[in-house]
């Protein structure tokens, strides 16, 4: 019998300090009316003394208590994120030990398609029958590889993190997924750093970047839907990566989308890499917008380029 990956809980957590565009105002040349009509977002959370652990382990506390899972029942840890704790071990080691499980984790970078990289990776799991329940998790602070002086990159990002936890379901779950990487594009998205032990921050060639994303996510997007024999008016939710309102509107467009089918949180906690969709999904499963049985496609995509799509009946 096929065995589908099903999201049976979600958890997200925030840290509490807001940046507001006003804040930003003060250090940079820019401006709240800048910032919200070329982005969207008003303000993100950044961390003062938390890891990066430190918010996994919030974020999965709450998926876990949601899917009445113990640590105990986990067979796998996979952690999205860009801005590990440590070089070595993983992040998603210190995770496991601090939740009290046993099974195996390991961290996966994808940058901001971390999430659909991690979670497709949990469905190869799940459905052929190595693994019963895994823990997803995003998790970044991006405020760590900010250059706080350039204003293109600097009021974009936030930090934060998001999970789910994904069991094995013999009737519904992930339906689809698509993962693709383009590496030639490493100079127009990166970290600065010559040395993995140098601590650099991020370069974007942001207008060349906005047009690829446009472009490769709203093909993704027609792929997806055409792959599943679906059109826009079967899907319930679109939960995109948080980057850029003109890009999600520009994707939804392209599929017939209303904006009124996208869960957006861009403007409150900016682009949080790896951690934006689940954080999103976490915010409307609890407020009450995405019901069982939804259908609901999550996509991203972030440095490398890596990029990809999650067709999911929640
Ligand atoms: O999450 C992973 C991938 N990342 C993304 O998806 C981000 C993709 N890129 C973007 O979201 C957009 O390109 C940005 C928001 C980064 C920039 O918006 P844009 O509409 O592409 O602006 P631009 O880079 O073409 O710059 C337009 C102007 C420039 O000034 P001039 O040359 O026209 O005089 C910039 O110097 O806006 C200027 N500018 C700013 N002005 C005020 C750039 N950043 C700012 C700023 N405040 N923060």
């Amino acid at each position: 019998m096929k065995k589908f990956a099903r999201i049976i809980g979600t958890g997200s957590y925030l840290p509490s300090k807001v940046v507001t565009n006003a804040d930003l105002e003060k250090t940079l040349d820019t401006s709240d009316e800048w910032i919200t009509a070329r982005t969207g977002i008003k303000e993100r959370r950044i961390v003062t003394n938390e890891s990066t652990c430190d918010l996994a382990l919030e974020a999965s506390k709450k998926a876990l208590e949601m899917s009445e899972i113990s640590p105990s029942e986990i067979d796998l840890i996979i952690l999205a994120t860009t801005t590990p704790d440590k070089i070595f071990p993983a992040t998603a080691t210190m995770l496991q030990d601090r939740l009290g499980a046993t099974c195996p984790a390991f961290d996966l970078q994808a940058v901001c398609a971390g999430f659909v990289f991690a979670l497709t990776t949990a469905q190869q799991y799940i459905e052929n029958g190595t693994a019963k329940n895994i823990l997803v998790v995003g998790s970044e602070i991006m405020s760590k590889i900010v250059d706080w002086n350039d204003r293109s990159t600097a009021i974009i990002f936030g930090d934060g993190a998001g999970a789910v936890v994904v069991c094995s379901d013999n009737t519904t779950g992930i339906k689809h997924s698509k993962l693709y990487s383009d590496g030639s594009y490493m100079s127009s998205l990166h970290v600065n750093n010559n040395r993995i032990n140098e601590l650099g921050t991020i370069e974007m060639a942001g207008n060349e970047v906005y047009k690829i994303a446009v472009k490769r996510l709203s093909d993704l997007a027609e792929e997806t839907l055409n792959d599943c024999n679906m059109t826009s008016d079967d899907l319930t939710w679109m939960v995109p990566h948080q980057a850029n309102i003109r890009i999600i509107s520009a994707v939804a467009k392209r599929i017939n989308l209303p904006m009124s089918k996208v869960i957006l949180t861009l403007d409150k906690h900016g682009n949080t890499s790896a951690a934006s969709i689940p954080l999103a999904l976490d915010v409307a499963v609890r407020d009450g917008r995405i019901k069982k049985g939804d259908s609901l496609l999550f996509e991203g995509i972030g440095g490398g380029f890596s990029w990809g799509s999650v067709l999911v009946e929640y």
